[in-house]
């Protein structure tokens, strides 16, 4: 008997041969079945009060705080090179316990998103980070019980109140990333009350306490000690926990459901994908983008090569929007 693949002819040659599907630059193209395009991708951006010029972000080569004058020209680019959205963080000057700057309409985060909206109006998706630990003292996610833990419902009360703030300074979709319980539910209520229905949810549905946000907390000059092990998952438990997360945000909303970090976690993308019949986002964060540049600038990989394959990678598990600090190099340069 002849095993399979091999020619009946013996030998052991074989019969199939995967290879001619490989074999030119065009058969290759014709046979792709995934593929990136500038409108997949999110541009996260760092927006800092008081700045007059851009500040670099030393565990994120390549990427500033922006002032609010650098974020316009940036957000003008991204639209010019075809970015499918900018998801929005603010840096304020002072903190308090309450993270009062949040929902202040003159706080950094509701200015930008206004200055942006106004510079580019419906050109692209913009998206703001609609969670406290920016803006907070104590750099928690939410605000704090008198036994110093974080305090779920009194914490949705403060993110409706930066909802509308940031529906009314022009965002289109909120991404409350903090992992309240509820959450969803509580902000999509809010919003139709206060007659912003028109406003979407990014529900960051999936979110562990990963420490891959390394380099993010440089970049928003975090002030948290401690950690988010009370309210984000944890990188251990099961993927039915990360289904659970997503039924619950599906059934109180969410327009998109995202999971988060993306690269160590392409087995929950997929099994979110699978389920989900809303739009799947990834986020490939901060450590994620910071392990490329970093192994890139040793000489260790190839740059271009790195960040497109982990970016393919997002997609092909099943994220239609990849949220990455390469989506403008990318739609620029990388992608034609
Ligand atoms: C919370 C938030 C974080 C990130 C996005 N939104 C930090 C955290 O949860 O600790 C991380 C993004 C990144 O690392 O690129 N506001």
């Amino acid at each position: 008997m002849t095993a399979p693949g091999s020619s009946p002819a013996g030998g052991g040659a074989p019969v199939v041969r995967p290879r001619r599907l490989r074999s030119t630059p065009a058969m290759r193209r014709l046979v792709t079945d995934v593929r990136l395009h500038p409108n997949d991708l999110v541009l996260p951006l760092f927006v800092k009060e008081g700045l007059r010029e851009p500040q670099p972000i030393a565990s994120m080569p390549g990427v500033v705080q922006h002032s609010r004058s650098s974020l316009v020209a940036v957000a003008r680019e991204a639209v010019a090179a075809g970015v499918g959205g900018l998801m929005l963080f603010g840096v304020p000057e002072r903190r308090d316990a309450l993270g009062s700057g949040g929902d202040d309409p003159d706080g950094i985060l509701n200015v930008a998103l206004r200055d942006v909206r106004e510079a580019v109006g419906d050109e692209t998706v913009l998206m703001s980070d609609l969670c406290l630990d920016e803006f907070t003292d104590h750099g928690h996610c939410g605000v704090l019980d008198a036994a110093g833990r974080v305090d779920n419902d009194a914490t949705l009360e403060r993110y409706a109140s930066m909802a509308l703030a940031q529906a009314a300074a022009g965002a289109h979709l909120l991404g409350p990333s903090g992992m309240m319980d509820g959450q969803v539910g509580h902000l999509r209520a809010v919003l139709d009350a206060g007659g912003r229905s028109d406003v979407g949810l990014l529900a960051y549905a999936v979110k562990y306490a990963s420490a891959f946000y390394g380099p993010f907390r440089d970049a928003v000059d975090s002030q948290l000690s401690g950690d988010r092990r009370t309210y984000q998952q944890d990188p251990a438990a099961n993927v039915a926990e990360a289904l659970r997360e997503v039924r619950l945000d599906l059934a109180e909303g969410a327009d998109l459901v995202m999971v988060k970090p993306g690269l160590p976690y392409l087995d929950v993308v997929r099994a979110v994908a699978d389920v989900a019949d809303v739009p799947v986002a990834a986020y490939q964060v901060s450590g994620e983008y910071a392990m490329v540049e970093f192994a890139a600038a040793a000489g260790a990989v190839d740059r271009e090569r790195a960040a497109m394959e982990s970016m393919l990678a997002l997609r092909r598990a099943g994220a239609q929007v990849v949220l990455t600090y390469w989506a403008l190099e990318a739609a620029q340069h990388w992608l034609g």
